[in-house]
Formats: structure tokens, sequence, C-alpha cells
């Protein structure tokens, strides 16, 4: 991975105008695509994890599964599960460390569908570093603009959203306000990187930012 990299540029400079609409659309449909990257062995490993009954915590994008590493020792008593689509990223992972963790191959949206539909709730939730999908255009692409969101907010728990675009965080935190939900966006503190990305950004000297929320369920 590059030691420098650029800062986010976009024609964006604030949340985008079309985000209320978006995000309420959302909220009021069920997302019903078919669920195409839940292959047998990945719907094993969720329902072994959901049948474990541990309290579960969710590492989406995880990338090369760095992050998931840290955070099983940060949440020992749970199983943490780290998700990303790309095969290359998790075979960089190397040995397993713990046996509170594991990573699978999917869409996160697809695995926060499942799961939602499952009737599971997590403890914690950690979004680290998304694709910010910067053009104007491209807001259904952030986490927030797609129709996933409504899954994961379902998926409840300590939800911590980090990335290097200011606005990303922001579009992030209205729209759980849209949802009812109380998130606090603030500049990221100085600290050791929890991922490979926020390694790469921090020794790049960008501004990193978080979004922080508590997602309580209708049913809690
Ligand atoms: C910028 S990287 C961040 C990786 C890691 N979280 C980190 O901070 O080092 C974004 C990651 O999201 C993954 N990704 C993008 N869209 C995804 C999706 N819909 N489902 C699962 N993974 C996705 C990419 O493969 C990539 O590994």
């Amino acid at each position: 991975m590059q030691a420098n990299s650029r800062r986010i540029s976009s024609q964006q400079q604030r949340p985008h105008p079309d985000l209320h609409r978006l995000v309420t659309r959302h909220l009021d449909t069920r997302w019903q695509r078919p669920l195409h990257t839940l292959t047998p062995p990945v719907l094993e490993a969720l329902s072994d994890a959901l049948a474990g009954g541990r309290p579960l915590v969710l590492d989406s994008f995880c990338g090369t599964g760095h992050s998931t590493r840290i955070l099983a020792q940060w949440h020992p008593d749970c199983t943490v599960i780290g998700v990303d689509k790309s095969s290359s990223r998790l075979a960089r992972h190397g040995e397993r460390s713990d046996d509170n963790y594991l990573l699978l191959r999917a869409q996160c949206e697809e695995v926060w569908a499942w799961l939602a539909a499952q009737g599971c709730r997590l403890q914690a939730h950690y979004l680290l570093y998304p694709n910010p999908w910067p053009k104007p255009a491209q807001l259904q692409r952030r986490v927030h603009g797609h129709p996933g969101f409504a899954s994961l907010l379902r998926l409840g728990g300590r939800l911590e959203l980090r990335c290097n675009w200011q606005v990303y965080a922001e579009e992030f935190g209205l729209a759980l306000a849209v949802a009812g939900l109380l998130p606090a966006v603030s500049r990221l503190p100085e600290g050791d990187p929890l991922s490979l990305f926020e390694r790469k950004y921090r020794n790049s000297g960008h501004p990193l930012w978080r979004c922080l929320a508590q997602v309580t369920c209708a049913d809690e």
C-alpha cells in the first residue's frame, strides 16, 4: 500500500441536497435484491456465529482484516465478523491470531440484510473507511445512500464510522438523524491506527473523521 495518498477531492463541498429524500425513501421500503454473495460457506459461518451465543461485532469493509484482529482483542467476549468483497485483500490477512473472529468474503449490504432478517442484534458495528464515492452522482453508492442502510440500522449496536472526508461523516450523521438517532460527528483523536487505511491516511497527514451513534431498535 502506498505511503502517501491524496486527500479526497470532490465537487461536493457539503451534504448532498438529495440526502434526506433518499434516506427517507430507503427507510420506508424493504430492500429486495437477491443475496448473490451469500454462498453456502458464508451462510454456514454466519449461522454458526449466530448460534454460538456470544455477542456479535461486525467489521464491515474490513479489507485485509487488520482491524478485525484488533477488534477481536478489544472485544474478547464477542465474536467479531470481518466482511469484505475483495478476496485478494482478505488473502493478505495471514494466520488467524485468535479464535473469536472470522473473515468472510461477501457484499456487506447482503450480510446486513441477511443478519437483520434473522433478527440479529449487534453489540457494535465498525465501518472503517468505506469507499467514499466522492462524485455527487455517486450518493447512492455511499453506505447511507444505499438501500441496505435500512438493514444496517435494524442490526442496532454501537455504530462507529471512520473516514477521511468530512462531508461523508456529516452525511452519515445526517442520515442517522433522519432515522431518529442522535449521532456525534467529530475529528478522530490521535491514536494507534485501527486499520491499514487509517495508518496510510495518518502518515499522509489527512484529517480523519468519525461518526458515533448508539442504534436502538424498535423492539428494544
Ligand atoms: C478503503 S478500503 C478500507 C479497508 C479497511 N477498512 C481499512 O480501513 O483498511 C474499502 C474496502 O471496502 C471493500 N468494499 C467496498 N465495497 C464493498 C461492499 N459493498 N461489500 C464489501 N466490501 C466492500 C473494498 O474491497 C475495500 O477493501
